[in-house]
C-alpha cells in the first residue's frame, strides 16, 4: 500500500487538504497527517484524524509520540512527503533547512520525496524573499504544484497564490510515485504564450545591415516567466547574444518579414507579448554582392520601405488573434500618454511603457522602470529587474485569463 505523510501548514487553504486525505485514500493511499501549530488554528486533529484513520502528529515534543514513533520515523515510514498548504513561512522554513516543530524536523530527516504545494497572498509569492525561497527548494530537488491563479480569500485580490485542487495534488502524487516529475503545473498549464524579442537586422548588402541596440533581455525574460508558470512557450527572437531560456520554443529569425511569418506560423495562442524593437524600416532592395567603395564615387544613398508592423497585424486579426495582445513602447518623455496612443492605435489590450530616456540604463540593462497600461488604467511598477518584470506581467496575464474565463 503506498503511504503518504501528509504536512498540513496553517493557512486559509487548510480545508483543502482535508478533502486530500479521502482523494489519497480513495485511490489506495494511506494517509498520515502532521499539523503545524498554525494548521490548528484553520482544521483540528480530528477531522484529520477522523478522514485518514489514523492517529495525526502535532507536537515535536510529545514524549509519547517520540517515544512510540519519533520525527525520524515519521519521516522514514513513507513513500512521499507532501506538503498542503506550503506557506510562506513553511517554505522559508524548508529553505533554511530549520527544525524547530514536527513538520520541519520530518522534513529536514526524510530522504523520501517532498511534493510542495504553496498557497499564499500574490503579493507574498511575488515577494523577492520567496522567490529565493522556491528556487532554493527547487534546486534541493523539492517538486512544487502550483500555485494556481484565482480569487483570494481577501476580498478582491486576485492573482497567483491559491493552493492547487486536491484532484490535482492526488494527481501528482500518484505521477511522481510513477516516476513521473510533475511538469511546471502553474497557472498557465495547458496556455500557449508566443514572445518576440531582440531587434531585427535589415540588410544593406550580404555583410552589413540595420541594426538597433536591443538585448532582448525582457523578452526572453518573459519567456522564461512564461514557461515557469507552466505555459507552452514559443519565442521568436532577432540576433542576441544571451542563452535561449529553458523549456522554451526559440525560432531565430533576423528580418521584421522573417519575424511576421515566424509569428503568423505560432498561432494560435493565447497571449502574445511584442517585446521585439523591430525595425522600423528596411532596405528596399538589398544588394546581392557587397557594395563596393571605389575612388571618385559618391557615397550610396539607402531607400528605405517601411516594414510591416507585426503587433498591428496580429492585434487587427479577426480571427485566430491571441486573447491578449502585449506590445510594448519605449518612450523618453510623456511615457503613459504615449503609451496610451500606441495601444489604441496598434489594437493591443496591454502596453508596457519603458521609460528609455539617457540615465535609466534600460536598452542592454539589467532593470528597467515600466508603467503597465491596461485599458483606462495605468500601473507604474517601481525599477526592478526585468526577470521580476517578466515574472509579475505573466502572473498578471494568467490572473487576467482566468477571470476573462478564457478556456485552456
Ligand atoms: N512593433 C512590431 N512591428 C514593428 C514595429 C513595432 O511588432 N514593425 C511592436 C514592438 O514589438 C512593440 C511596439 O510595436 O511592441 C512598439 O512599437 P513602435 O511603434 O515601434 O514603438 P516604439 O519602439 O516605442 O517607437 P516609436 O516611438 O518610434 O513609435
Amino acid at each position: 500500500m503506498t503511504r503518504v505523510l501528509l504536512i498540513i501548514g496553517g493557512g486559509i487553504a487548510a480545508y483543502k487538504s482535508l478533502e486530500l486525505i479521502r482523494r489519497l485514500r480513495e485511490r489506495g493511499a494511506s494517509v498520515r497527517t502532521v499539523l503545524t501549530r498554525a494548521a490548528e488554528k484553520f482544521v483540528t486533529p480530528l477531522s484529520a484524524g477522523a478522514l485518514s484513520n489514523d492517529r495525526v502528529f502535532t507536537d515535536l515534543f510529545d514524549l509519547d509520540d517520540e517515544r512510540e514513533i519519533g520525527h525520524i520515523r515519521l519521516a522514514r515510514d513513507t513513500d512521499l512527503i507532501v506538503v498542503a498548504p506550503a506557506t510562506a513561512d513553511l517554505l522559508s522554513k524548508m529553505a533554511t533547512g530549520q527544525a524547530s516543530d514536527l513538520a520541519t524536523a520530518v522534513l529536514l530527516a526524510t530522504d523520501k520525496p517532498v511534493l510542495a504545494a504553496p498557497a499564499m497572498n500574490p503579493r507574498m509569492w511575488d515577494h523577492p524573499a520567496t522567490r529565493r525561497n522556491v528556487q532554493q527548494l527547487q534546486s534541493d530537488g523539492i517538486h512544487l504544484i502550483g500555485p494556481m491563479t484565482g480569487e483570494m480569500a481577501e476580498r478582491g485580490e486576485g492573482g497567483v497564490g491559491r493552493m492547487a485542487e486536491a484532484t490535482e495534488i492526488a494527481d501528482a502524487v500518484f505521477g511522481l510515485l510513477a516516476g513521473v516529475v510533475p511538469s511546471a503545473k502553474g497557472p498557465l498549464s495547458g496556455r500557449h504564450v508566443l514572445v518576440t524579442s531582440g531587434p531585427t537586422h535589415e540588410p544593406i548588402d550580404p555583410v552589413r545591415y540595420i541594426a538597433n541596440r536591443s538585448s532582448g533581455k525582457q523578452g526572453h525574460a518573459i519567456a522564461a516567466a512564461a514557461a515557469a508558470l507552466g505555459a507552452r512557450v514559443t519565442l521568436v527572437s532577432g540576433p542576441v547574444t544571451i542563452a535561449d531560456p529553458k523549456g522554451v520554443d526559440v525560432v531565430k529569425v533576423e528580418t521584421a518579414a522573417q519575424m511576421l511569418t515566424a509569428v503568423e506560423t505560432a498561432l494560435p495562442a493565447d497571449i502574445a507579448v511584442f517585446a521585439a524593437a523591430v525595425a522600423d524600416w528596411r532596405v528596399t532592395s538589398a544588394a546581392d554582392q557587397k557594395i563596393k567603395k571605389a575612388k571618385g564615387t559618391v557615397a550610396p544613398v539607402l531607400s528605405l520601405a517601411e516594414n510591416p508592423d507585426i503587433l498591428g497585424a496580429i492585434a487587427a486579426r479577426g480571427s485566430r488573434r491571441p486573447a491578449l495582445v502585449i506590445g510594448f513602447a519605449a518612450e523618453t518623455e510623456n511615457v503613459v500618454a504615449h503609451a496610451q496612443k500606441k495601444r489604441k492605435e496598434k489594437g493591443a489590450d496591454w502596453i508596457v511603457a519603458n521609460d528609455v530616456s539617457p540615465g535609466t540604463g534600460t536598452f542592454g540593462g539589467d532593470r528597467t522602470t515600466v508603467h503597465l497600461v491596461t485599458g483606462e488604467d495605468t500601473a507604474s511598477w517601481p525599477p526592478q529587474s526585468k526577470e521580476a518584470v517578466g515574472r509579475q506581467l505573466m502572473e498578471q496575464a494568467a490572473a487576467w485569463l482566468a477571470s476573462e474565463q478564457v478556456d485552456v
